[in-house]
């Protein structure tokens, strides 16, 4: 059985921002500056740091417009990575985004991220399109979406099967 990590989940504000940095440089090869993460911080409400122990493990940014959640940026630190840190951490996400009302779900990845395209798979998204050159380097990046049913409308939700939080948001 998977060695899944106890995580805690907070808003991420600019105190965490110098561990987020180790993480985005270690796992991104165009990481972004703290400059970008600041202006984000400024006008989203909508970001999370997430702790493995005492450790920041990774930090997920997003940001709501109308009923649409977009993923702006997920990271999970190369030593706490398959652990289902990312998972635990999407998973709070969309029952947060299933509480507020939201309906649909995006995200950009690089179509070599095997690794992202496969959590995020695994959470229920598909490709909606490819975005040629989407990336600095010209790498093409595909569109992930993922629409939450209208539980109203008594359309079964799904997550890969990973326990999901109802944790503050
Ligand atoms: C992608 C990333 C966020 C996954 O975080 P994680 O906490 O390790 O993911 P989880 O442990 O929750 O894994 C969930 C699923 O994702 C897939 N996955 C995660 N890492 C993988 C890897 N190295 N290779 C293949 N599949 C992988 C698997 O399907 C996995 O399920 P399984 O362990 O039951 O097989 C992490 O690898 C990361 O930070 N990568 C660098 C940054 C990045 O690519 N961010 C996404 C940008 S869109």
């Amino acid at each position: 059985m998977k060695n899944e990590a106890e995580i805690r989940i907070v808003p991420l504000t600019t105190e965490h921002l110098s561990a987020v940095m180790k993480i985005e440089r270690a796992v991104f090869r165009d990481a972004w500056t703290t400059t970008a993460f600041l202006e984000l911080l400024g006008f989203s409400d909508k970001c999370w740091a997430v702790f493995a122990g005492e450790e920041l493990a990774g930090y997920l940014v997003t940001q709501w417009v109308l009923d649409e959640v977009h993923i702006l940026n997920l990271a999970v630190a190369p030593s706490t990575q398959r652990r289902g840190v990312a998972t635990q951490l999407m998973n709070f996400l969309l029952s947060l985004s299933r509480r507020r009302g939201m309906r649909d779900l995006f995200l950009e990845v690089r179509v070599s991220n095997l690794a992202a395209i496969s959590l995020y798979e695994g959470l229920g998204f598909h490709e909606l399109a490819v975005r040629p050159r989407y990336y600095p380097d010209g790498e093409n990046a595909r569109l992930m979406h993922l629409h939450l049913p209208d539980r109203a409308a008594g359309e079964p939700s799904r997550t890969n099967g990973h326990k999901t939080g109802e944790l503050q948001g």
